[in-house]
């Protein structure tokens, strides 16, 4: 009977001490099992005598059952425990701010090669759009540059093989519509231009937009009222505009537009201002009324038609418009600057 009572105190100990539900199940097994330790007393009743028998086998299942219990209860609190420290370790804090989705945008360069495209096609202009790798002729033969040209020097061209060059600009892109179709033209070619060129201001590839109108009757004028709108429209001011005599081999005659300075409008504080270099004037673009032998040559006929031809830097147009200073932060690609412009 002592026995019994020890083992039913310690079992009692041991099924709180349990940390775990397993090792309870262990337990549990151990001294209630088939082969158990208070089974195995159940089992030895019979070596005891007859009038003693009745009261061992009643403790013997009062303690079974009291163990029975216990363990259940004990199973319970473990369950449960665990249960509450998963719930803790799953908690979510609602109220914590939520992790953004980051949004794309896109690039600025993109931005204004867009903005350029909607204001010409408001004004009539198709847009087209021609090869990057160009055949020599179109980029420079064909555009009035033959070879050993002076002008060649100024295009620092990549050959592709021979025959075969990036295109140094988008003007042949004028050549490949002149060819194909048939007059009037009012069109312009956007797209990316290649020159062995790497500096502050220049990379080696930036973009471009050509612009071509051929009609009948088309004058200079007709190509200043184009250019001055074009302007004050991509700038959303009333800029003030100069056509400055200059050469190119495609347009007779040409001209280099400057525009009044975007920062200081070549106003007094002119003396300070970086943009322009205090001169109050920004070199914009290039233009001029396309060459007759350039119409000639692409099978347009410049007895009966004339045109113009008009060509822009579109990187030094965002530059200008979004105050940029170094060209080649656009394609560095940093996202902290191309994020201002989403
Ligand atoms: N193609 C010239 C360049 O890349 C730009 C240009 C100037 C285009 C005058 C024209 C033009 O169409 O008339 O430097």
């Amino acid at each position: 009977m002592t026995d019994l009572d020890e083992l039913a105190a310690a079992s009692l100990a041991a099924v709180e001490e349990s940390t775990d539900e397993k090792s309870l199940e262990a337990l549990r097994v151990r001294l209630l099992g088939r082969k158990g330790e208070l089974t195995g007393h159940l089992k030895n009743l019979g070596a005891l005598p007859a009038e003693q028998r009745p009261a061992a086998g009643q403790q013997i299942n009062l303690i079974k059952n009291r163990l029975q219990n216990a363990i259940e209860s004990r199973r319970q609190t473990l369950e449960s425990n665990a249960l509450d420290a998963r719930l803790q370790q799953e908690r979510i804090d609602v109220s914590l701010p939520g992790r953004r989705r980051a949004g794309g945008g896109l690039h600025p360069v993109t931005i204004t090669m867009d903005r350029i495209t909607q204001i010409f096609r408001a004004a009539g202009y198709d847009v087209a759009e021609g090869p990057e790798i160009e055949d020599e002729y179109y980029n420079f033969e064909a555009l009035n540059i033959p070879e050993n040209h002076p002008a060649r020097a100024m295009h620092d061209t990549f050959y592709v093989e021979p025959g075969t060059v990036l295109r140094t600009h988008t003007s042949p892109v004028q050549v490949h519509v002149m060819e194909r179709d048939d007059p009037p033209f009012r069109m312009i070619c956007p797209g990316r231009v290649y020159r062995c060129d790497s500096d502050l201001t220049h990379t080696a590839m930036f973009h471009q937009v050509e612009g071509l109108l051929v009609d009948r009757e088309v004058s200079m004028a007709d190509m200043k009222g184009a250019i001055v709108s074009f302007l004050r429209a991509f700038f959303e001011e009333a800029v003030e505009v100069r056509f400055r005599p200059s050469y190119f081999p495609f347009t007779e005659p040409s001209a280099e537009v400057d525009m009044s300075c975007v920062r200081c409008g070549g106003t007094a504080k002119a003396k300070a201002c970086r943009i322009c270099k205090s001169t109050g004037w920004l070199e914009v673009m290039g233009c001029g009324m396309v060459h007759p032998r350039v119409l000639e040559m692409s099978g347009v006929d410049p007895v009966e038609y004339s045109g113009f031809a008009f060509g822009l830097g579109v990187d030094r147009l965002a530059m200008l418009r979004y105050q940029v200073g170094d060209l080649r932060m656009f394609f560095e690609n940093d996202v902290r600057f191309l994020r201002q412009f989403n």
